[in-house]
């Protein structure tokens, strides 16, 4: 179509129109001979119950009087005390009958007939019901391995099609996990052995094509379950209820043991230090102990000024379903040593991009190696920036900050963001290793800073110029 538009001038366009409105008029434009014809002025359709309709039949040179027959083939009567719901309206000429239907039921459905004598025209009707779910938001608590059993009343005419989803997910009740089951109007999906991972928002849609309509009903399943807890560098779950993980300290720097549960209700945490072979010094401080605002980290605040707190660290994590505890085994690690080549690579609107190398590091990243607590592998570098005021030294503790990963030894670019624009910074870098960080090395540079918007603006300014352009071609 548009293929045409481009290609048809003024005058060819004007040619179309007139052409089309002709045939239109052919078609619309009612031949009367003087035979007999009788039409109903509706076609056969779905409407939903409770509405009013006006169905017209329309006759032209008839010998016989117009009649409505209703599905059981009763003449359909005038209005009357009597009959008030469904009636026909006669005109004077009786060349028009209207068929009158208030409140429509689904009852009302069938072939209902205009007739003339031996002419006759017949539609279907067919009344639905949309369904109307009545509480559409639910909240429901399962338990750890039991079933959870959620309902979606859905009464409607014609049936809905029904279909469960977990998040954005269908739910195939093929797998062992669900079932759906139809007991009446009610499509009950049932959720077996519930973990934690069924957790999450169910929603029941519910579809009438006929109808046109669509609704749906959502169900918020929180289980209750016992703490798992889990790395939180690599997100791997501990399996066992009982794990030991091996940690790395540098003296005389504070080490942070985190620990993190998956958990419903929220757990309560604890830490022991284990002395002989019991975990049998409970550490309660405070200052050692702090707890996630959303109460699902715990983490220990370890001050290692003396060789006397490597040792291991047990975290228990406990609700009213159970509990699950890893310990930490906190050995001396090396302090890594510091980058030796820092410089500004390259820079943009929001970003900066540093080239950063460690000759001297362990970078050896080959997986299955027994790390050397002498010499732990490099894992990335952390930066700190802050904006540079005249006559000022850096404010380091209102810096930003950005940690990088270096993901292969060959990675010497590191790119920091999202930065204030059109600002230049001292910035300073450190490396990092399971253990700690290096101390920190001031990058020398005049060329830390992000630029203006200018060059991004010009940019679109190309690209509006070019849309331009190419609307006056066409
Ligand atoms: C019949 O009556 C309707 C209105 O009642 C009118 O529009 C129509 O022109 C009349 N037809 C004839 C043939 O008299
Ligand atoms: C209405 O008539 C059509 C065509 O004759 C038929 O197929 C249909 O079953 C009828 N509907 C009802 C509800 O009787
Ligand atoms: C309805 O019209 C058809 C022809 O269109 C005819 O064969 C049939 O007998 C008519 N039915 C009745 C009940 O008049
Ligand atoms: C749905 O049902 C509620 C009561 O359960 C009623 O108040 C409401 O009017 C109904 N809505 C429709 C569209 O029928
Ligand atoms: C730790 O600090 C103490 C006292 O402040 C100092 O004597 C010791 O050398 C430091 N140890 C290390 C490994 O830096
Ligand atoms: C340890 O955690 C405390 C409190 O969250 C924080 O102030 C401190 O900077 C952290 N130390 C290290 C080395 O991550
Ligand atoms: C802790 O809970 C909060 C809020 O529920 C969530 O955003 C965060 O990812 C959770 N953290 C961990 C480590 O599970
Ligand atoms: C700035 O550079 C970074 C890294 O090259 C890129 O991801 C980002 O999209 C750039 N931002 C803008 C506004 O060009
Ligand atoms: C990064 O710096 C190193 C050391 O100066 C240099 O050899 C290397 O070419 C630089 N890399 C890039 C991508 O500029
Ligand atoms: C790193 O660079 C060296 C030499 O430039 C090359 O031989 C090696 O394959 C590269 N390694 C990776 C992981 O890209
Ligand atoms: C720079 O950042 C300021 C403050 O966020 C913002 O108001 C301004 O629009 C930005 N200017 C450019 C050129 O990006």
């Amino acid at each position: 179509m548009c293929k045409l538009s481009c290609n048809l001038g003024v005058m060819q366009w004007a040619t179309v129109v007139i052409l089309f409105s002709l045939v239109c008029s052919v078609t619309l434009a009612e031949e009367n001979d003087g035979t007999p014809s009788l039409r109903v002025l509706a076609r056969s359709s779905v409407y939903n119950a409770g509405e009013k309709k006006a169905i017209y039949c329309k006759g032209q040179n008839l010998q016989q009087s117009l009649e409505w027959y209703s599905p059981s083939g009763e003449p359909v009567e005038g209005r009357s005390t009597k009959n008030t719901r469904v009636y026909v309206e006669r005109q004077k000429n009786d060349t028009l009958l209207p068929l009158i239907i208030h409140s429509i039921k689904v009852e009302d459905s069938g072939n209902w007939t205009c007739k003339s004598g031996d002419l006759n025209e017949t539609i279907e009707i067919l009344v639905g019901e949309k369904v109307n779910i009545s509480n559409r938001y639910e909240s429901f608590e399962g338990e750890e391995g039991k079933s959870a059993r959620l309902n979606c009343e859905a009464k409607g005419k014609p049936q809905p099609v029904v279909q469960w989803y977990k998040d954005i997910e269908v739910i195939s009740d093929k797998s062992k996990k669900y079932v759906v089951r139809k007991k009446g109007d009610n499509y009950q999906l049932e959720i077996k052995d519930l973990n934690h991972q069924d957790t999450g928002e169910y929603v029941c849609k519910v579809t009438q094509n006929a109808l046109r309509y669509y609704t749906d009903k959502r169900v918020q399943l929180t289980v209750q379950h016992k703490p798992i807890l889990f790395n939180s560098d690599t997100e791997e779950i501990y399996s066992s209820t009982y794990r030991t993980e091996e940690v790395y300290a540098i003296l005389n720097e504070t080490k942070n043991i985190s620990c993190s549960a998956i958990a419903h209700p929220t757990p309560t945490f604890s830490w022991s230090r284990r002395h002989e072979n019991e975990f049998d010094e409970p550490i309660e401080d405070e200052e050692k102990v702090l707890t996630s605002p959303s109460g699902n980290v715990s983490v220990l605040v370890l001050r290692m000024h003396d060789e006397n707190l490597y040792g291991e660290y047990k975290c228990t994590a406990k609700n009213p379903k159970g509990q699950a505890s890893v310990v930490f085994h906190v050995t001396e690690g090396n302090k890594p040593n510091p980058p030796d080549h820092v410089s500004v690579y390259a820079s943009n609107v929001s970003t900066i991009t540093f080239n950063v190398t460690c000759s001297t590091c362990n970078m050896d990243f080959e997986e299955d190696k027994a790390p050397d607590p002498a010499n732990l592998v490099v894992n990335g570098y952390s930066f700190e920036l802050v904006p540079v005021r005249a006559d000022y030294p850096p404010q380091w503790d209102e810096a930003l900050f950005f940690d990088a990963d270096i993901l292969s030894p060959n990675d010497t670019l590191f790119t920091v963001g999202e930065l204030p624009n059109s600002t230049t910074f001292h910035a300073r870098v450190r490396t990092r290793n399971a253990a700690g960080h290096s101390e920190w090395v001031d990058i020398i540079s005049s060329n830390i800073k992000t630029t203006s918007n200018a060059i991004k603006l010009f940019a679109s300014f190309t690209v509006l110029f070019a849309s331009l352009l190419a609307i006056g071609c066409n």
